[in-house]
């Protein structure tokens, strides 16, 4: 078994700037022991999404002091520490090099070893750390750069499943919030809406649904969510939420569908061979009591464990790059260089295709 490591993780791939100590015990148990994570959102809500270069500049005026009051937290210092992780993609480039600098500096200064991390990796095996899932599982990131089902099948070992062709999901939400004229970042906005709305007023498509890929496709919805509320001009209020409400309705069934059919070739995949089957959920998109709700019943159903780590370890944070790391550490993966590169677009999955009208980047494709 392997031994007790404790973990420096850096992470300011987005709009978060975040650092963060764990422990992974030699059982393979985390805990978290100092995390701090600083929000950008003021900073880019004006503007209606993220602005790379405010972002970056934002990591470099913060990060220093993130990451000593991570270590305060902690109790400890750096000599105590057995590694630095810092995400080295994908994500705004600008940001990705602030971090990753950093880690590579604390590296040389203090002669420990340094893992680039996927910031995708980070969020998949954050289950790990806060449920001690084993291996294999199912894993839906939905955020507002990305959206994939992924199986997770051991540390660096992973299939995508399912991605978007097109937007993201949360991506989705914040521009059907924008073209309605409700605030950044949209989805929290929708869910409010959309409480008091009708969900089968208008009927939204939802596109590769009956298909037998598992990818999914949001840009349609938009477009029918612009022509319903243009069709009805000027929006009431009620209007703004029935249409909220259908459009959270329409994301309801369309991940029924890609999502039970993901489930079905997991139970094809490893009948007899996995007692207890998972889907976890991670992403700022997790954050939907709708979408939560209907994860949860589609999982009932099915006979799997549904987990939602909680929210602020759904969200960015540099606690789940940390756990990557310590993962990476324990099963002997090798550090990486000091010469290692940052990396705007990093599939998680290397033999993972580019899909054919793939074009459109998130905030971190
Ligand atoms: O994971 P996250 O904090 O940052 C990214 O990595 O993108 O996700 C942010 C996304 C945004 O698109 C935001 O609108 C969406 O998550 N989001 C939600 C909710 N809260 C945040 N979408 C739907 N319902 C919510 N309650
Ligand atoms: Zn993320």
């Amino acid at each position: 078994m392997s031994a007790r490591l404790r973990i420096l993780g850096i992470e300011t791939s987005c709009d978060e700037t975040a650092a963060s100590v764990v422990l992974r015990d030699e059982n393979g148990r985390g805990e978290i022991l100092g995390d701090v994570v600083l929000s950008q959102l003021e900073e880019h809500s004006v503007y209606g999404g993220v602005v790379p270069e405010i972002a970056a500049r934002a990591h470099v005026e913060a990060l220093d002091m993130l990451v000593e009051e991570a270590l305060l937290r902690a109790g400890v210092t750096l000599s105590d520490v057995d590694a630095i992780a810092a995400t080295s993609g994908p994500g705004l480039i600008g940001g990705l090099l602030v971090g990753l600098m950093t880690g590579k500096a604390m590296a040389r200064a203090s002669g420990k070893p340094l893992y680039a991390v996927n910031h995708l990796e980070g969020h998949a095996l954050t289950a790990r750390l806060t449920d001690g899932l084993a291996f294999p599982y199912l894993m839906l990131l939905v955020s507002g750069g990305h959206t994939q089902l992924i199986l997770v099948k051991d540390v660096g070992v992973y299939e995508r499943w399912g991605t978007t062709i097109d937007d993201a999901l949360g991506e989705a939400f914040d521009k059907t919030a924008k073209l309605l004229g409700l605030p950044y970042p949209g989805g929290p906005a929708v869910e409010r809406a959309a409480k008091s709305g009708n969900p089968d007023r208008f009927s939204f498509p939802r596109p590769l649904v009956g298909e037998a890929r598992l990818d999914f496709s949001f840009s349609g919805l938009k477009t029918a969510v612009r022509q319903a509320a243009q069709s009805i001009a000027p929006v009431t209020e009620q209007d703004i939420a029935d249409i909220c409400a259908s459009f959270q309705n329409a994301i309801s069934r369309t991940l029924k569908d890609r999502i039970g059919r993901g489930l079905a070739r997991f139970k094809g995949e490893f009948a007899g061979s996995v007692e207890h089957p998972a889907l976890v959920v991670a992403g700022g998109v997790a954050a939907n009591q709708t979408l939560r709700a209907t994860l949860q019943e589609l999982c009932d159903r099915n006979g799997f464990r549904f987990i939602a780590p909680p929210l602020q370890l759904c969200t960015d944070n540099a606690a789940m790059i940390a756990w990557a790391g310590a993962e990476r550490m324990a099963a002997g993966l090798p550090a990486d260089d000091l010469d290692v590169a940052p990396r705007s677009r990093w599939p998680l999955d290397a033999d993972a295709k580019a899909l054919i009208g793939f074009g459109k980047r998130g905030a971190k494709a």
